[in-house]
């Protein structure tokens, strides 16, 4: 089991919780409580919550956050669009970190990632603006070097790689999404920025990721709250840890050989 205070061989996990809010929503009400969930994750190895204030507010709430960031001990991580009412509410809730990701309304989860370089100017004030309160920001981009290259220029000390397509892909398709991470969190390492990934992860796609050394964290969310139907979340969240840990206790040990 890797340490958590071994940070050359530590992968955190973040743990997403806006679909507890999903399915809170579908009914009205309080229940179930994002909040009882982030608790719940806590106790079962999280490192970190993380949670999506969507523009159209189909999960997450603007109490939801609210009360995770006065009520739960463990970092919060905002993932939010590069709008002003998004950079708003980050300056005045002050979360360790924000992830800016791209958003469509239309769209059901985040489609591909953010373009860094296009977006050079709009981005500037906004990543400027949050790193002057201290919050860690990260931008959600594809595995490419071209948006590697842009979050330097921007500023973000961090970068989340987009998993999906990793994910959905299958037999040499996958392989060959999962070598282009693998050079973009080498490419991203080289260039001083702290690597995240994630999107769609689940029991059988995260071994191969959590190997990627370069790699301090994985946010994963929607399959850990599916999962925690059959078997809990406090379950489906462990399973998940030890995934992480066996995968960076075999690259360190190969290191070490
Ligand atoms: N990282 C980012 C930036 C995301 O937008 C999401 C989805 O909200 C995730 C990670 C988690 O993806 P999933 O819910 O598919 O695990």
């Amino acid at each position: 089991m890797s340490n958590k205070n071994d940070f050359t061989s530590y992968l955190r996990l973040g743990v997403n919780i806006d679909h507890v809010a999903t399915i809170r929503n579908a009914r009205g009400g309080n229940h179930p409580d994002p909040l009882r969930a982030a608790h719940m994750a806590a106790k079962a190895g999280a490192d970190g919550i993380t949670a999506h204030l969507r523009e159209d507010r189909r999960h997450m709430t603007d109490g939801d956050i609210e009360r995770l960031r006065g009520e739960i001990d463990l970092p919060l991580n905002l993932e939010m669009a590069a709008t002003d009412e998004m950079l708003e509410i980050a300056l005045k809730h002050s979360p360790n970190a924000a992830c800016i990701v791209p958003e469509k309304r239309e769209e059901r989860t985040t489609e591909g990632g953010l373009d860094a370089a296009g977006g050079h100017t709009h981005l500037a004030p906004i990543v400027g603006a949050m790193r002057d309160q201290g919050i860690r920001v990260s931008l959600f981009i594809e595995a490419d070097r071209k948006q590697l290259d842009a979050a330097v220029l921007l500023g973000a000390p961090v970068v989340e790689i987009h998993t999906g397509a990793y994910c959905d892909a299958v037999g040499p398709a996958r392989e060959a999404e999962l070598v282009r991470i693998q050079e973009a969190a080498a490419y991203g390492a080289e260039l001083g920025l702290e690597v995240h990934a994630g999107h769609g992860l689940g029991f059988d796609t995260v071994g191969a990721i959590a190997e990627i050394p370069q790699l301090a964290e994985l946010n994963i969310g929607h399959f850990l709250i599916g999962e925690a139907i059959f078997g809990g979340l406090d379950s489906s969240i462990k399973r998940m840890r030890s995934l992480m840990d066996k995968a960076r206790a075999e690259v360190s040990g190969e290191r070490t050989a």
